[in-house]
């Protein structure tokens, strides 16, 4: 069994960079070639031991909800028509030894406070948080590790809170997370200082945070002290910046490439990469490219 059992997944946000995609359905359930955002998040979960799955939603959320639970009529048709490869493909979603759990974040008021809502659901354990719109490929297709799994692999090492990180360029620091850490060009280093979308002229390092982390219960309290920060939002950031000194929190540089599915950019990048790894499709995608002959 894994020691982090529960993963926190926040999906309460607006998503309004992919309007109008997103008026109706969340921006979580946006395929990337054939799975939902969120399904790739809940399978690195899972593929790094997690058996629950904690999802902080909001209004407009409902179609994550469906997509977990059974969908009886679908089911059934499907095995009276003698389908059973969609059938197995549909019942794959939510594994039997999995465990959905759902609670509301009644106003987007900043991730520290979607992980809050999530506090009495977790309890007093070290928990996972996966931020959808950031789709990770770990070493997964040659056999290896999650980009989480990595860093459970990490947790067992070095108990603490975990945060995955990466270079991004200066100019892009205000989009991120940021870390300050001792021995930067170390797989896992600790972390000293912690700001949220610093301006590239005053950030700390260009080491960004991406959307996985594992971290101490402790971290609840420290955000609950927060008053609101970046964006007039309570900040997940300042409540993990805040426990430094008191809790050990390391960067993780993982293996693996990030995807930043809450942008076109990034979400169009996914979808090509993602069809060309994907066997049935790669041989067609790839002519496709190539007869665009760019
Ligand atoms: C959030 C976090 C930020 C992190 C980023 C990773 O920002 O607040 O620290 O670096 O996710 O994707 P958001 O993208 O929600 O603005």
């Amino acid at each position: 069994m894994s020691l982090i059992r529960k993963a926190v997944f926040p999906v309460g946000g607006l998503g309004t960079r992919f309007l109008p995609a997103t008026k109706a359905i969340p921006k979580e359930m946006l395929p990337v070639v054939d799975k939902p955002l969120m399904q790739y998040a809940v399978e690195e979960a899972y593929a790094a031991g997690i058996r629950e799955m904690i999802f902080v939603t909001g209004r407009n959320k409902r179609a994550i909800e469906d997509h977990f639970d059974t969908a009886y009529e679908l089911e059934s048709e499907l095995e009276a028509a003698g389908k059973s490869a969609l059938l197995a493909l549909v019942n794959a979603i939510k594994p039997d030894d999995m465990d959905c759990f759902y609670v509301r974040q009644p106003r987007a008021l900043g991730l520290g406070h979607a992980v809050l809502c999530a506090e009495k659901l977790v309890g007093d354990e070290p928990f996972a948080v996966l931020l959808a719109d950031d789709l990770m490929v770990g070493l997964e297709a040659h056999g290896g590790p999650s980009v989480l799994a990595q860093m459970v692999g990490a947790y067992i090492e070095s108990p603490g809170s975990i945060l995955a990180v990466q270079d991004v360029p200066r100019a892009d620091t205000r989009r991120y997370g940021v870390v300050d850490v001792h021995g930067v060009n170390q797989p896992l280093a600790e972390v000293f200082a912690m700001v949220e979308k610093p301006d590239p002229l005053s950030a700390p390092s260009t080491l960004a945070v991406a959307g996985r982390y594992i971290l101490s219960p402790a971290v609840f309290k420290s955000i609950r002290q927060q008053p609101r920060g970046a964006g007039g939002e309570i900040q997940l950031t300042d409540g993990i910046a805040a426990m430094l000194g008191n809790e050990k929190v390391y960067a993780m540089r993982y293996k693996g490439r990030r995807y930043d599915c809450g942008s076109k950019e990034g979400f169009l990048q996914a979808t090509i990469d993602l069809a060309l790894a994907n066997t049935e499709l790669a041989s067609a995608v790839r002519s496709h490219i190539q007869a665009l002959g760019l």
